[in-house]
């Protein structure tokens, strides 16, 4: 069975209580739950979230020998801003899909800049929880 890693951001642990007009109601453990009940059975995925730049870099780095057969990453903030985020998916050597709940280049100017995109094979921006399944599920195919 194929094996996933989803990386989540600072503040995407407040979901569901954060800005439910632009992030909606869900919670990051309904989404979780959400995306497993999708994908029936068909991938292990390994959950991951941190409000701190550091530990992101360092779950990342983990990956890196884990084994994964693709990684999907919500930076959150970090993505506008985090040149570390995006040297160390630069080092994962499987896809690395970067998802945003929302359409980021609807919002802020300051969102339209997507540092660890740069370094993403593949980007999903304002298709809100879907973009987890359909993330893990391009790879399964
Ligand atoms: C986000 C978009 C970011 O701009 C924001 O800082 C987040 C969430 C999204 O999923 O839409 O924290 O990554």
């Amino acid at each position: 069975m194929k094996k996933f890693l989803v990386v989540n951001g600072p503040n995407l642990n407040m979901l569901g209580q954060r800005e439910p007009h632009v992030y909606g109601s869900d919670s990051l453990e309904d989404i979780k739950k959400w995306t497993e009940e999708k994908l029936k059975g068909q991938a292990h995925v390994d959950w991951y979230q941190s409000n701190i730049e550091g530990e992101l870099v360092t779950r990342l780095q983990q990956a890196h020998s884990q084994k994964y057969d693709a990684i999907v990453i919500n930076p959150g903030g970090y993505a506008h801003t985090s040149v570390a985020l995006h040297d160390a998916v630069k080092i994962i050597t499987v896809p690395v899909i970067e998802v945003h709940l929302s359409q980021v280049y609807r919002r802020e100017e300051f969102r339209h800049t997507l540092l660890t995109a740069k370094a993403a094979g593949a980007i999903m921006s304002g298709l809100g929880k879907q973009s987890y399944y359909i993330a893990i599920k391009s790879q399964l195919e």
